[in-house]
């Protein structure tokens, strides 16, 4: 009894937590996007905190050309995800604007923002259906040969045809029966099949093994041609190839650059890459070795 009584308490703090949360401002719908935004993206003076009194961001400014790879690395806390998740509008700014195709994403409905943004995040998210369904869930309307045209270019044919079932497999919600490569491979799938304008993958490879990441990678790719692609990596051999990486610290840009012009600069980008590839003792993801 007592053990239900905790769990209960629990929930039913969860619950309230829920019930309390500031109401999400409304919509005000002023603009629209055209058809196919070509995902040039401007930060102008962005400030933002999820606490008053914590700074994170102050006065950000960012422009990434329509087509380009950014990849975003730092520290852990650095506010990578901060970042992305504002493109996204899951927060308000506190201050400046940001930009999709020159119009303010203030002026939009999430709805028609969201619809032009595709994410892959750290944790793959299936649901209870066939493998079919679970990459068609990117865009409900794709054809079945659609849906294949996507699982080839994001090499989840592969292991799909090796299943008694195929794409018929039925998969359940934890989806026990793939491992997580493969499960983030089809999240990518789905991503593809959505065609966004603007791409977003935050530690889209973490957990996969390397012989996996290759793959995952190759897929990446394709999803990542001619669209402009927001890049979050602990592992900095993922993003070498992008055309502008930010190095982030505490909510500021700190360098800003390709990779071998951040090399040569040596500051903490330089610092970050001799950590990891010399295999030091200290977690580059604690920001200790920056
Ligand atoms: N929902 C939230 N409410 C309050 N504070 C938050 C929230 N999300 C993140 N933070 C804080 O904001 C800071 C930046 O977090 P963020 O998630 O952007 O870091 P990150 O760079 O993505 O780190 P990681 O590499 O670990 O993913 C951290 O100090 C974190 O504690
Ligand atoms: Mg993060």
């Amino acid at each position: 009894m007592a053990n239900m009584l905790q769990s209960a308490l629990a929930s039913a703090e969860r619950t309230l937590e829920l019930l309390d949360a500031d109401e999400q401002d409304t919509e005000t719908v002023r603009e629209h996007l055209p058809e196919r935004a070509t995902g040039h993206v401007v930060f102008e003076n962005v400030s933002f905190s999820y606490d008053p009194s914590e700074p994170l961001i102050a006065d950000l400014s960012l422009e990434v050309q329509p087509g380009h790879t950014v990849a975003i690395v730092g520290p852990t806390g650095a506010g990578k995800t901060t970042l992305v998740n504002l493109i996204m509008r899951f927060y308000e700014l506190n201050a400046g604007r940001i930009l999709l195709d020159g119009v303010d994403i203030t002026g939009l409905s999430r709805a028609e923002l969201r619809g032009h943004v595709g994410m892959v995040l750290q944790d793959a998210w299936l649901f209870n259906g066939s493998l079919r369904d679970n990459i068609r869930y990117g865009r409900l309307d794709a054809t079945d040969d659609e849906v294949i045209e996507a699982a080839k270019a994001t090499m989840v044919d592969r292991f799909v045809r090796q299943l008694p079932e195929g794409y018929d497999t039925i998969i359940e919600e934890n989806a026990s029966s793939l491992s997580a490569g493969e499960r983030q491979l089809l999240t990518i799938a789905r991503a593809f099949i959505a065609n966004p304008s603007l791409l977003i993958l935050d530690e889209a490879t973490s957990s996969v093994d390397t012989r996996t990441e290759l793959l995952v990678q190759q897929a990446m790719q394709a999803l990542r041609a001619d669209r402009t692609s927001f890049v979050i990596a602990h592992r900095l051999s993922t993003i070498r190839d992008a055309d502008t990486i930010l190095m982030m610290q505490n909510g500021r840009i700190v360098e800003q650059g390709t990779h071998e012009q951040l090399m040569a600069a040596g500051g903490a980008y330089f610092s970050l890459y001799q950590a990891q590839f010399a295999g030091a003792e200290t977690s580059v993801d604690d920001g200790s070795a920056v």
